[in-house]
């Protein structure tokens, strides 16, 4: 194990490799957000003029802020609340602005708590696609003989079973705290390094089948024609929402594994690589599962429903349906898997670190909030659907505990978090700690200082008021 060098802090644990951090950071930011989120959000969004403005908030948003987190992180060599103290004691400015991690630290655990929710989705799915490979055999395609109705009803039936429900949500949990409890090398790592390499081959493998069988070019077209009048407030701030999601920014996750990060590893350089395979993920996701549900004649606007129920349905006319569904959700299992470790992690480092706990009791504490968290959010499609916690705020109005949790996460705690990361970062830190950390050089250096103390801060806001109140 590498050392962390001159700021290391004794037993602060360390990745092995600086491949071990980027397979890491690009299996935090990978998961459900790339499958499952954005193509429902780009679809519901109006496709092209949210899509190309979500690359836009990805380069010149999330990039910068990804950068200003893993920064902190590594340079605080801590849970982020502490993390973040100890950029600010260093550069002498007040402490309080370890109010970011806190707040992140707590947005992490409010999502880790329906992330799983939606895990257990994905194990049900897993589920579902074996019994049918055993009833029917690989080569046919899925559900032999069943009306469409009823794959379609598969996500309902569900969601109508508030039992099955908290109990898929808890053994996802579970598998998530077990990894979590092992440590960074032993267990977050090691997911990391054997689920990522496997979800790629999966992914590129279902990928060039689709474009094989589905719709591509409607699909290209739907993606990426840009409609101005289509890009609203509440488009372009659920296009930011989407880029933080996705990133797993404005949350601690990033200031956390910043911080497992040795000192030889060039931050600027990981963040351009985390950055870039996530969006090349999602973009892609898009471009297999729309394509197929075009050629299926399904809406691109079905939202959450698109990949557990317009996808399988367009399995069913697939030769080997059964198995590339099988696939396809254990591939975004995986992909969950590696997300919803780091964020159990974000709050677990700090409790661990905060009040002194063994890593395994504060794995237990934080999962058990979670728990309870998540078993409201099960029973919100269920017996708890008309329970809405925010109906007071235009925004959450009508808005069950579920869709609440992953409203607020996305279109508050995130970008806020990200605002304040970029005023302190940008305005507070001591320059010279961001530059010797950073690892950017001339105009590229120039370029991030620029977008992290003007851009994000001015755009971000400009879109939060806009989104709010439009
Ligand atoms: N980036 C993850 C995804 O796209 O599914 C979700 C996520 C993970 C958000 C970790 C935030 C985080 F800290």
């Amino acid at each position: 194990m590498a050392a962390a060098g001159s700021g290391a802090k004794a037993g602060h644990e360390n990745w092995s490799s600086r491949s071990a951090f980027v397979l890491a950071a690009v299996g935090s930011a990978v998961g459900l957000g790339n499958m499952w989120r954005f193509p429902a959000e780009a679809g519901e969004n109006g496709g092209g003029a949210f899509v190309l403005f979500y690359i836009f908030c990805v380069m010149l948003i999330g990039l910068p802020v990804l950068l200003s987190e893993v920064l902190i992180g590594r340079h605080g060599q801590s849970s982020a609340p502490e993390s973040v103290r100890r950029v600010a004691r260093d550069s002498n400015t007040s402490t309080g602005w370890s109010i970011i991690g806190s707040l992140g630290v707590f947005a992490a655990f409010l999502i880790l708590s329906f992330y799983c929710v939606v895990g257990g989705w994905v194990l049900y799915y897993i589920g579902v696609f074996a019994s049918d490979i055993v009833q029917t055999g690989i080569t046919s395609g899925a559900f032999a003989g069943r009306d469409p109705g009823d794959i379609e009803g598969l996500l309902p039936s569900l969601f109508g079973d508030g039992g099955l429900m908290v109990g898929l949500n808890l053994g996802f949990l579970a598998l998530t705290m077990f990894f979590v409890a092992r440590g960074v090398s032993s267990g977050i790592e090691w997911v990391a390094v054997y689920l990522m390499p496997l979800f790629f081959a999966l992914f590129l493998a279902i990928t060039i089948y689709g474009s094989f069988t589905g719709n591509f070019s409607e699909a290209v077209a739907y993606l990426f024609t840009f409609d101005a009048s289509k890009l609203t407030g509440e488009v372009m701030l659920a296009a930011v929402g989407q880029a933080f999601f996705s990133l797993s920014l404005g949350v601690a996750g990033m200031i956390t594994y910043g911080s497992y990060a040795n000192r030889d590893t060039n931050l600027g350089h990981t963040s351009g690589i985390i950055a870039g395979a996530d969006t090349a993920v999602a973009l892609i996701a898009g471009l297999a599962i729309f394509p197929i549900v075009f050629a299926a004649g399904l809406s691109a606007s079905a939202g959450p429903g698109l990949m557990f129920q317009s996808l399988p349905i367009s399995f069913q006319a697939m030769p080997f349906g059964s198995l590339i569904g099988f696939a396809f959700f254990v591939m975004v299992f995986f992909a969950a898997l590696t997300s919803s470790v780091s964020l159990l992690e974000a709050p677990t480092a700090f409790v661990k670190d905060a009040i002194g706990m063994p890593r395994m009791v504060a794995t237990l504490v934080v999962g058990l909030g979670a728990a309870i968290l998540g078993v409201l959010s099960s029973l919100s499609f269920n017996e708890m659907a008309e329970f809405y916690p925010l109906n007071f705020i235009p925004l959450f109005a009508e808005t069950n505990f579920f869709d609440t949790l992953d409203g607020v996460t996305a279109k508050l705690f995130m970008p806020i978090g990200a605002i304040l990361t970029c005023i302190f970062v940008g305005w507070f830190a001591d320059a010279r700690l961001i530059d010797d950390e950073n690892g950017l050089d001339g105009v590229l250096h120039q370029t991030w200082r620029a977008l992290v103390r003007f851009v994000c801060p001015v755009v971000l806001t400009v879109i939060l008021a806009y989104g709010l109140l439009s």
